[in-house]
């Protein structure tokens, strides 16, 4: 199993402060989103492969590197990963974009799928899969499950904030994925919603609440 990486850096930190207050109003809260997202996305791209090249610099040649391997591909789970996706491609503009729909059943908890869109040749792709909150797990697990029938072999899952109850669920049954999360936090309440959290983030990306 891939040990969850938790991002300790003080300016993903200090984002997630603001993008947790209740008072911090839409607009606010989607750029907080993006701006927390691209540098979880500049971390976890950190053990990409790469190869030499050359260029000629106005001064004369220059050994250097590009990215080699796979061509990337990032997957929000709709809605609230979409809020992820720009920060991603702001870094990765030449990443393909997958959608997977789901959403959580009020009195289950439990994941409905309603969408499913991804590249054709997700399978030769390094994919990152994005969605702000890992409550339960049930919606990070089915939605794995869904890009690896799909094919895809390497996966990376990125969160703003965890529980304790969703990480150990998705690490158990994938643990193949390597996981990021930006917090994680104390528990679930009855409502499995996560403590303290930020709310119910899609509602705060989208103002629908
Ligand atoms: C939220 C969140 C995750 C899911 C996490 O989505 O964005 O997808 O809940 O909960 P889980 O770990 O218990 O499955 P929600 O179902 O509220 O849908 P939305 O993004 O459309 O608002
Ligand atoms: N989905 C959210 O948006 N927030 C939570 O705390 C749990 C699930």
């Amino acid at each position: 199993m891939h040990t969850p990486v938790i991002f300790d850096h003080p300016l993903i930190q200090h984002k997630l402060t603001h993008l947790r207050d209740k008072n911090t109003g839409t607009k606010e809260f989607r750029e907080l989103i993006s701006e927390i997202s691209g540098l979880m996305c500049y971390e976890a791209t950190r053990n990409l492969p790469t190869q030499e090249t050359q260029v000629e610099t106005p001064i004369g040649p220059a050994k250097t590197k590009v990215l080699a391997g796979r061509k990337l591909a990032v997957v929000p789970i709709l809605r609230a990963g979409l809020g992820m996706v720009d920060g991603f491609l702001d870094l990765i503009p030449a990443a393909k974009v997958g959608h997977i729909g789901l959403y959580r059943d009020p009195e289950t908890h439990l994941p409905v799928e309603y969408y499913c869109k991804l590249p054709p040749d997700i399978s030769e792709r390094e994919v990152f899969v994005v969605d702000p909150m890992l409550a339960t797990g049930g919606s990070a697990v089915d939605a794995i499950h869904l890009i690896k029938q799909k094919g895809a072999q390497s996966i990376h899952f990125l969160c703003i904030i965890a529980a304790p109850e969703g990480l150990e669920l998705l690490t158990k049954t994938h643990p193949d994925v390597n996981v990021y999360c930006a917090g994680l936090d104390e528990r679930l309440n009855e409502n499995a919603y996560i403590v303290p959290g930020l709310g119910d983030a899609g509602d705060r990306i989208f103002g629908t609440k």
